[in-house]
């Protein structure tokens, strides 16, 4: 698929024109299928890691119309997608400096669908994109809950698609049906399963076995497992100070779990879901929620 000489500029099929842009970061798109599933969080706390790790890293927010990711780490965006969209900014010029050095591209309420950009507003992204991710390891892109075409088209663009599950029977239905769809589209993809918010590290590993059970006996498809992060009041604590968990609580269990994944996302280790169940008994010294 990437046959450009340059092996770390990876294909990014979004534009119009004949040639596939190319981007210089790690491309990686967070999804789930149901929404309220800790995407955005999830989203938040790999970037921080990632910082903390010493990589350099920006974050989309494509809840177009919907802006949380801003929300959530305390930022006053002044111009978003808006303004880039429609030229009156260049993309660099909305980027927002967030904490531990992570930038963020914010959106914002009534902000077209992805799928609605005219061709220009189009182009203006991806070009936008492309040279934000010549200065940087990472390009996060938290999605929006649901399989629309604008969300599939973000996904198809990214070079890897971390899916975001919760124990709860309706999530591994919907990450189920979002698998379903992407494998379709692009057997290829690599997917990343990632378990949020397992009350217990048996119930987090069982989510992981359902669910690549269901794909790899229907779909034939193997889900590589990410990681597990457990359900961790340090979460909510964080959010309501508009804070990340990563930087706020960095010895808290999900913060710990964060630390974890991204190690695994850069291929320092090779971790399985029994080496994540620590992260559910060990209480950090001086947590207290
Ligand atoms: N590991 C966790 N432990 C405790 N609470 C969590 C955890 N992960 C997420 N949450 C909580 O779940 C709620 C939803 O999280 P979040 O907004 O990140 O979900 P989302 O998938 O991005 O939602 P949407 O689909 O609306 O974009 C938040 O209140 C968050 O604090
Ligand atoms: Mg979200």
């Amino acid at each position: 698929m990437n046959d450009h000489p340059n092996p770390r500029l990876r294909t990014l099929p979004l534009g119009q024109g004949a040639e596939a842009p190319l981007f210089a970061a790690r491309v990686v798109a967070i999804t789930s299928g149901k929404g309220g599933v800790g995407k955005t969080n999830v989203t938040a706390g790999l970037a921080l890691a990632l910082a903390a790790q010493g990589q350099r890293v920006v974050v989309l927010d494509a809840n177009f119309g919907l802006s949380n990711l801003d929300i959530l780490l305390g930022l006053s965006p002044k111009y978003t997608l808006e303004q880039a969209l429609h030229g009156e900014k260049v993309l660099e010029e909305i980027l927002l400096e967030g904490p531990m050095g992570v930038q963020v591209l914010p959106t914002s309420s009534g902000l077209q669908e992805l799928t609605r950009l005219d061709t220009m507003s189009e182009l203006r992204l991806v070009q936008g994109l492309q040279r934000v991710a010549e200065t940087v390891d990472w390009l996060l892109i938290d999605t929006a809950a649901g399989i629309h075409d604008s969300v599939l088209k973000l996904l198809l663009a990214a070079q890897e698609v971390i899916l975001v599950a919760t124990p709860e029977p309706t999530s591994l239905v919907d990450a189920y049906a979002m698998v379903k769809v992407l494998h379709l589209r692009e057997p290829s993809k690599p997917l990343w399963l990632l378990v949020n918010n397992g009350q217990s590290a048996e119930e987090a590993r069982e989510t992981v076995e359902q669910l690549q059970e269901a794909t790899g006996r229907f779909l034939g498809k193997q889900l590589k497992v990410l990681g597990m992060v457990p359900h961790d009041p340090h979460v909510l604590q964080a959010v309501r100070q508009q804070r990340g968990v990563v930087e706020l609580f960095p010895d808290s269990p999900a913060s710990r779990a964060f630390g974890a994944i991204v190690r695994q996302l850069l291929g320092q280790v090779s971790l399985q879901p029994d080496d994540f169940a620590a992260f559910w008994s060990v209480p950090a010294p001086g947590d207290t929620p």
